[in-house]
């Protein structure tokens, strides 16, 4: 029988359907039409010399993408190519994929990060199996109620597996798209899917958005922009203000240690730390085996004392319900282990 879909989960709060301007037609604010066709043509033309090869780039498998785009939103690209391949090849299709237990996947998942992305990935491909016969709809519309896609992550399956002439917003694509048209501000996010949409070329949608993500990752950094080397720095609107600065006088500055807690698993001490100790304490253990909260205590905190118990059960308690973990001993609650079904 057909499990039902799971509840639609969101990788990321700005990734809420709310963050999609509802129309794409309205006349932005920013610069003149001649400037967007220069860029259009430059950045073309650097993209043709300098792109990437990064392996989700030789596929328009609907399933591939789906990895790469989940991996990708809150982990760096050297940390995911290793991790997209080996995922891949480990399961190869969305039917490979759903009928592997949790556990197995979230495993598979060590060193990316923000460990419900896995749940949600499993998911997902069970609801594929289930309700779609294996294959991933392409509607977007149907795409956006299925759990852990997002906005962002539906655009990027109908841009770089459908061919869909389809505008996209991720963290790089925001601030090198303001950057160039909008000037130095931090767009919104409603503003910054407007301007993407009035920014988007009439043809090559993937190529012309891949180009952003690569001109994001190496020239147009958010801490040290080098303007210098920027095939579009001419057209930039906020060039000005960036070139030749470290970071300019007078604007918030990107956050290094959040970028860097982000990618290594929260601040030491934190709620989320904690959380991914957990999964990476259960993770280590032989398939099916458990630990005993007191054990798993002290694996986690080597200061862990007895009297912490009701904090670990709490932080417990929420792995259980975002389907990373289960109790091992039923009521007892004593013990736990990767979750393996769900
Ligand atoms: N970040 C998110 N998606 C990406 C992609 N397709 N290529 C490179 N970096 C990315």
């Amino acid at each position: 029988m057909a499990r039902p879909a799971p509840e639609r989960g969101s990788p990321a709060a700005v990734n809420s359907p709310a963050a999609i301007p509802a129309t794409h037609s309205q006349r932005p604010r920013w610069v003149d039409a001649p400037r967007r066709a220069a860029v259009w043509a430059a950045l073309r033309a650097w993209y043709a010399q300098a792109r990437r090869d990064l392996p989700w780039r030789r596929t328009h498998d609907p399933y591939a993408i789906v990895i790469a785009e989940l991996m990708l939103q809150q982990t760096q690209v050297e940390r995911v190519v290793p991790k997209y391949l080996a995922f891949l090849e480990r399961f190869a299709t969305w039917r490979s994929l759903a009928a592997a237990p949790r556990a197995e996947v979230v495993r598979a998942w060590a060193g990316l990060g923000y460990n419900r992305r896995a749940v949600w990935l499993h998911q997902l491909a069970q609801v594929v199996v289930d309700h779609y016969e294996g294959a991933l709809p392409a509607d977007p519309a149907v795409l956006a109620g299925l759990p852990g896609l997002g906005p962002y992550t539906v655009a990027a399956v109908a841009c770089f597996a459908h061919g869909q002439h389809v505008p996209l917003v991720d963290t790089n694509v925001r601030r090198v798209l303001g950057r160039l048209f909008a000037g130095l501000g931090p767009l919104a996010q409603r503003e910054a899917w407007a301007l993407a949409a009035w920014a988007l070329p009439p043809d090559g949608a993937g190529d012309w958005h891949q180009a952003l993500m690569d001109l994001g990752a190496t020239i147009c950094l958010a801490r040290r922009p080098a303007c210098a080397a920027c095939a579009v720095a001419t057209w930039c609107v906020a060039r000005p203000a960036l070139d030749g600065a470290i970071w300019p006088a007078g604007l918030p500055r990107p956050q290094r240690r959040v970028a860097e807690a982000r990618e290594t698993g929260g601040y030491p001490g934190s709620r989320r730390y904690f959380r991914g100790r957990i999964v990476d304490a259960l993770r280590a253990l032989p398939p099916g085996a458990t630990l005993h909260l007191a054990a798993l205590g002290s694996l986690i905190k080597p200061d862990y004392t007895p009297a912490e118990a009701p904090w670990l059960r709490e932080l417990l308690v929420g792995l259980v319900t975002d389907g990373l973990v289960e109790w091992a001993d039923g009521n007892e609650r004593c013990a736990v282990r990767l979750a393996e079904g769900g």
